[in-house]
Order: C-alpha cells, then structure tokens, then sequence
C-alpha cells in the first residue's frame, strides 16, 4: 500500500470507530459547527491543534501558517479572525508556538529560503526589537526557544491591535486572547500571556469606532 492509500484507509477507520461510538456524529455535525476556540498555531506537522489539546471535531476553528504569525497586511489570517469572531463568536483566541520551532529558527540565522524570507521578516522585526535581550543569551538554542515566546506575546498583541478584536471587545466582552508555547519534548503546553477587553493598551493602537 503507498502512503497516501493508507490515508484513505484509515479514514475509513475512523468513521467506522466515530459511528460506532455516536451514530449521529456525523449528522450532527454536518448541521453546523459552534467552536468555542480560535487557534492560531505553527504548520509544523509536530504540533496538531486537535490532537495535542484532545479536541474532538467542531470544538476549534483552525488556521495555520509558518510560525504561527498575525501580520495584519495577511488577508488569509484577518479573514479566519473576522470570520471566528464575528460569525462564530469564539469566546477564546489562543496563539501557540512552539520550542524549536523551525519558522523562528531560521529567522535568526538568516539563510535563504525564496519567498518564506519575506514572512520571515517579520520575526526578524521581533528580534530587533528585544535584541538587547536576546543577544545576551549565548546558546542557540535557547535564543531561538526565548524568540519563539516573544513571537507569540507579540502575535497575541497584534491580534488585540486589530479593529475586530478591538469591535468585539466593545461591543461583546470577547474574545479572550492567549498566547501558549508547546514544548516538543514533553507535549506540554504553556501559557504565556492572556488579553482581554480590560487589557491596558497604548492609545497608539487604540481604533476609535
Ligand atoms: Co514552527
């Protein structure tokens, strides 16, 4: 059997297993899906959102993108934000990165990789901002394991200086934003920073609606 086939298969599998234990998953599903979560968290084939936080289906809308960014000129992630806040009124955003994260890593040591060294930038943005930090940690690894915390503290408040975040927060009191690290060794994931509507934010980034 190639590798791909067994895909196949063992979705049959599962629907087979699913079935068993509910008859109407499925039908109940297909009717509509109320996640109560956003997950904004790395493409790292190491850190699935469903299977790490032992969700079942429907319960997390999902976008992924190399190095769990929110650069607010990406037209695919501000749709996923506007479509999870404003039509599915997610109670709760989490941001997650992870240790070793191969997106952060590269950003440091700057190799060249075509097109992914423009998204890169970004994160080449946060180093430069915490630079007298980071440049006094002398391991490799722990720097690149300190960035990928800084990227998503400062992923979680790009999310906040977004007009959706800042509407629904007016006007509904949510969402909640989380930012988590995932350590690869172990499965655990971490908490970083939580904002929410009562959050202090530099008037700066304040949008008057
Ligand atoms: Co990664």
């Amino acid at each position: 059997m190639k590798p791909y086939e067994k895909l196949l298969t063992d979705n049959k599998a599962w629907v087979k297993e699913k079935l068993a234990q509910d008859p109407a998953f499925f039908a109940n599903l297909a009717i509509e899906q109320t996640p109560e979560f956003l997950w904004i968290g790395c493409s790292d084939s190491r850190v699935p959102a469903n299977e790490i936080t032992n969700t079942a289906p429907g319960e997390m809308f999902v976008h992924r993108n190399i190095a769990n960014m929110v650069v607010n000129t990406d037209l695919n992630v501000l749709s996923v934000v506007e479509y999870a806040v404003e039509a599915l009124e997610v109670a709760h955003i989490i941001v997650c990165g992870h240790y070793g994260c191969g997106g952060v890593k590269a950003a440091i040591e700057s190799q060249s990789l075509g097109i992914i060294n423009k998204w890169l930038l970004n994160i080449k943005d946060i180093y430069f901002k915490h630079k007298e930090e980071l440049s006094q940690i002398e391991d490799e690894t722990k720097k690149v394991n300190r960035l990928v915390e800084l990227n998503v503290i400062e992923q979680v408040s790009n999310l906040s200086k977004t007009f959706i975040v800042q509407n629904a927060w007016a006007k509904h009191q949510r969402p909640v934003l989380h930012g988590w690290v995932y350590s690869t060794s172990d499965g655990i994931l971490h908490p970083l920073c939580r904002l929410d509507h009562s959050s202090p934010m530099d008037d700066i980034y304040k949008i008057k609606s």
